[in-house]
């Protein structure tokens, strides 16, 4: 079958053999990319029309426990300058980011063992208590189905955890040991079971990474159907392990962006900061190939510059709402529109999903 008539099929069966994942995936014919654009465009305007969704981002913690090999705040980065923020911090940012328009925010941080069950906890009730219109979501790594339980039962709506790559031995690549790839799926499963709306992806270019590892990726989000797939390039940094490794390409990122729209219609896929990182219209390109969801940074000015995952990233000098203009012409030049709400998944707008 030739490329295009893939995409065609994906789209209308939402699935594809692997040789044929595979051809869509390393297709170089001139006019493919603008093809499977367009069809991922068309996709994500049956489901969302125009709509943009933001989510802000409050960085409240660059300790880990862990020392992912790709990652710029492993714990044995000695150079990173560790910060955290006070509960106090944490709600000012909400307060703020509503002020601006917000109506989801993503506590994301490294898994910092000083922030027990008890801390996020609190944390969680008193977003809820205060905005009690607005979607909370967590990104705050492996856990036991009971603590993913009580932030739930506290307001919790969402929880975002990428799994990195669907392969066990690409995975224990990137990771040390001490992780494992059974517990970060469980993790997954745990998630969907309590019912949140969750979110999973993985780093494009990551070192190892072959197009049969894609094919798993893939295979995975079509299984597992998550509400939200995080991808982006992988960028080294500088004090990792894979300092001197290359990055992910934008054109490789593109094209995930739309088999994934493709694959998973109703999808919410944001144009990561990873990918305005390497491109400076990078998260313009990802929202003209499927993209609907950005995710501004809320966090304090005075740390965002700590919070380095890879070298080079973007957005770390800007005020709140500097960023937010910004983010609203960059939406409005890709031909999109942000809009003020909490962007839930389709599923859960007529409450099919609940
Ligand atoms: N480059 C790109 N993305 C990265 N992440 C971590 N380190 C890097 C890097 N060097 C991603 C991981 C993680 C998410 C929070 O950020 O996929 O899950
Ligand atoms: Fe694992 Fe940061 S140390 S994502």
């Amino acid at each position: 079958m030739a490329e295009k008539d893939l995409v065609d099929k994906l789209r209308d069966t939402g699935n594809l053999a692997d040789d044929e994942f595979s051809c869509v995936l390393l297709c170089q014919e001139p006019g493919f990319d603008e093809y499977i654009w367009e069809k991922a465009r068309e996709v994500r305007e049956k489901y969302y029309g125009k709509e943009v969704y933001l989510r802000g981002l409050i960085e409240y913690t660059n300790y880990c426990k862990n020392n992912c090999n790709y990652c710029g705040i492993r714990r044995d980065n000695k150079n990173a300058e560790r910060y955290r923020l006070t509960e106090e911090d944490i709600l000012s940012c909400c307060d703020m980011g509503y002020d601006l328009g917000f109506r989801t925010f993503v506590l994301q941080g490294g898994e910092d063992p000083y922030f027990t069950d008890d801390r996020m906890v609190s944390i969680v009730r008193n977003i809820r208590k205060r905005h009690p219109d607005c979607a909370i979501t967590l990104s705050i790594g492996e856990k036991e189905k009971e603590s993913y339980q009580r932030f739930f039962d506290a307001g919790a709506d969402r929880y975002l955890l990428r799994h990195e790559t669907a392969d066990k031995a690409h995975y224990k690549l990137l990771h040390p040991s001490e992780m494992s790839f059974e517990h970060r799926m469980q993790c997954l499963r745990d998630l969907k079971d309590i019912g949140y709306q969750v979110g999973c992806g993985m780093m494009l270019g990551s070192p190892g990474q072959k197009t049969e590892h894609i094919i798993e990726d893939l295979k995975f989000l079509r299984d597992f159907k998550p509400h939200m797939v995080g991808i982006g390039p992988f960028i080294p940094h500088h004090d990792t392990p894979y300092a001197d490794e290359a990055a992910g390409t934008v054109e490789q990122t593109l094209r995930l962006l739309a088999v994934i729209r493709l694959l998973l219609p109703d999808v919410l896929l944001p144009a990561t900061t990873a990918l305005g990182t390497i491109d400076p219209l990078g998260r313009e390109k990802g929202l003209r190939a499927g993209a609907n969801v950005i995710m501004p940074n809320l966090s304090p000015t005075d740390v965002r510059g700590k919070y380095l995952l890879y070298d080079n990233k973007i957005c770390t000098g800007d005020e709140a709402a500097e960023c937010i203009r910004c983010m609203f012409l960059r939406v409005s030049n890709a031909g999109y529109e942000v809009v003020q709400s909490r962007g839930d998944h389709a599923r859960y707008k007529d409450g099919s999903d609940k």
